[in-house]
């Protein structure tokens, strides 16, 4: 939510800048800015809409300097307006901030500082950052580190700041509060940003800030500090993935790379996890033998597309390990007293390791004396530095902003997971676990396989482009997999997508259904509890009242009724949505294309949402 760059250098800065927020653009794009270090002044541009807006904007004319900073804008405070977009500067056109977040306390301090003299240009809550950076740096005489120590002492909420002033440009000044800043070391130029994506193109060394923390960064040095100014010595990592995985690698969007990566990430996030004799490997739970038979309840905390895997969690880990789970919108947890205890295990489900109504439940947990372990594919960000322990999905960077590779190797995470316990409990033997293993292992092939020939679905889902509501049909493990396909054509397709418990249809949902009402229906697997022909049941009653019928069911399966068959290869019931999910990823993609939407950035939407 909000993407941050910065640079200083020996390059013209505006060119690492712009290639920053082009990977960044992913974090929001309702406005985009640049403050580049001319002395005197700052050079300023920004433009509301998207970073190509601010590209033609920047002509002929852009000064050749050496440092600045640059944020493309997911807009909370202040509509997406010139005015509002990022960068804000004090009122001497010397001091230009940028900002990722929430300033809880801005009313204040812009009363505050208009008190005193100020003049507000933008309707912003970081705009008062810049002011009060601007007064304290006089304090400080000059230095704006010591600044903005003080300035985050008098701020609330959560942040990511990075400031630059025209009398000092090559140095440029960040610190972060709940929202995720990380540094990049390069030869003779160093590079700040919400993500490594940003400057990959320059270096694989990084530094990631923790909570609090100050960074003084020019040419040749990086310096960080708490806010009371002493140093601390930074951990570097090397970051483990290359320019071209934020690249579009010959497919128009990132969005339907990211499907097409979705048998590699399955692969690598299975590689490795089954011992030599037969023991699920997961060292990365940290717990010992005792502690998980001790455990009493698993809750899962996630939103959006994660919490569609953390439904998922809750089948296996119940069917599989016999421990009740229960499932949880991050956003709403806290608020209703959840009770918790040692023994509970709370798993935490994000993508981005960023999510801010993730990170709030995940602490309330913990504070509440939960262990909590994180599922995450991105490395060092916050949720996993907060948790007790994770386990790292291997997706690889996901650019576009409807999740799809990262909710298959969600699910494969939480299906490890449920088998680890499962074989612990001694609820499944060694070898019932082999076997589901093995079956996993499959998987990558028979999603190969959807994908090579999904044509027909994509050209099928061209003949849906004219309807404005789509319903989605599932029992058990097809119910999340029908919320997730009906939130990929919300997200996408902007139109009245909804997911249903087929067992739910008759209680209200069938008067949705008119003459030509496409329902997509996920078939189970087998006919354990009738469910399969309990599900025929509902495809045959919105036939009846006129709905197009779409089935996705495995090969061979035998089915009457529908208009379109979907076939997918054949699995056991619990592996089912890794698959079925694939088709209504393909579904939404095509959706979007063929009614003219921008499929890697839908409207209003941001991939990492850092506010609550
Ligand atoms: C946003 C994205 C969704 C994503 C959700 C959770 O709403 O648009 O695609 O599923 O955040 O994100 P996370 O990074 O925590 O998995």
């Amino acid at each position: 939510m909000c993407g941050i760059v910065g640079y200083s250098g020996p390059q013209s800065a505006a060119l690492p800048l712009i290639q920053g927020l082009r990977r960044l653009e992913y974090r929001g794009y309702d406005s985009a800015g640049i403050a580049l270090g001319t002395p005197g002044t700052l050079f300023i541009e920004k433009k509301a809409g998207k970073l190509s807006n601010l590209e033609n904007a920047l002509d002929a004319s852009l000064p050749t300097v050496h440092s600045g900073i640059g944020h493309t804008r997911w807009a909370t405070h202040g509509g997406p307006t010139d005015r509002n977009a990022h960068p804000h500067v004090d009122n001497d056109g010397k001091l230009a901030v940028i900002h990722n977040g929430i300033i809880e306390n801005y009313s204040e301090l812009r009363a505050t500082l208009q008190a005193r003299g100020h003049k507000f240009s933008s309707e912003t809550d970081t705009e008062s950052v810049a002011h009060l950076l601007s007064d304290l740096r006089k304090e400080h005489k000059g230095d704006l580190a010591g600044a903005m120590c003080d300035a985050v002492k008098l701020l609330r909420g959560s942040f990511t700041l990075v400031a630059i002033h025209a009398d000092n440009p090559d140095v440029v000044v960040g610190v972060r509060r709940n929202s995720p800043l990380v540094v990049g070391l390069g030869k003779g130029e160093n590079f700040m940003a919400s993500d490594v994506a940003a400057f990959i193109d320059y270096t694989k060394r990084a530094i990631e800030l923790g909570q609090d923390e100050v960074v003084t960064m020019t040419p040749t040095s990086v310096v960080i500090t708490n806010l009371k100014g002493a140093v601390i010595v930074p951990k570097e990592y090397e970051i483990s993935w290359d320019a071209t995985a934020a690249q579009k690698g010959g497919f128009n969007h990132f969005m339907l790379k990211e499907i097409f990566e979705q048998p590699k990430a399955v692969a690598d996030t299975l590689i490795g996890r089954l011992s030599d004799n037969k023991q699920i490997v997961l060292d990365e739970l940290h717990m010992s033998i005792e502690e998980i038979r001790a455990l009493k309840k698993i809750t899962v905390i996630a939103c959006g597309t994660a919490y569609h895997a953390g439904m998922l969690a809750k089948y296996a880990i119940e069917k599989w390990a016999k421990i009740p789970v229960e499932v949880e919108i991050a956003s709403e947890y806290r608020y209703r007293d959840p009770i918790v205890d040692p023994q509970t295990l709370v798993i935490a489900i994000s993508q981005s390791g960023e999510t801010m109504d993730t990170l709030m439940a995940l602490r309330h947990a913990k504070s509440a004396g939960a262990r909590v372990f994180a599922i995450c594919n991105t490395h060092s960000s916050t949720i996993p530095r907060e948790s007790d322990a994770v386990l790292y999905t291997h997706a690889g960077p996901e650019i576009a902003v409807a999740s799809t590779k990262a909710f298959l190797t969600q699910i494969i995470a939480v299906y490890l997971i449920g088998l680890h316990l499962a074989q612990i409990n001694g609820a499944l033997k060694d070898v019932q676990v082999e076997e589901l293993y093995n079956e996993l292992l499959e998987l990558p092939g028979k999603i190969e396989q959807i994908l090579q020939t999904a044509e027909p679905l994509r050209a099928l889902t061209r003949t849906f482009a004219h309807n404005n509501i789509v319903l989605f049909l599932g029992r058990n493990i097809g119910y999340p997999v029908a919320l997730e396909g009906a939130l990929k054509l919300k997200e996408l397709a902007y139109i009245h997508a909804e997911g249903f418990a087929g067992g739910e249809l008759k209680h209200g949902p069938i008067a949705l259904i008119d003459s030509g009402t496409p329902v997509i229906a996920i078939l189970p697997v087998g006919d354990e509890h009738g469910l399969n022909e309990k599900m025929l049941s509902n495809i045959q009653e919105v036939k009846a009242r006129g709905a197009r019928v779409i089935v996705i069911t495995e090969e061979g399966a035998n089915i009457e009724g529908a208009e379109h068959i979907i076939r997918i290869p054949v699995v056991p019931a619990l592996l089912q949505p890794i698959l079925a999910t694939v088709p209504l990823q393909l579904f939404a993609y095509e959706m979007a294309l063929a009614r003219g939407n921008d499929v890697d950035q839908p409207r209003n939407l941001a991939k990492s949402v850092t506010v609550e």
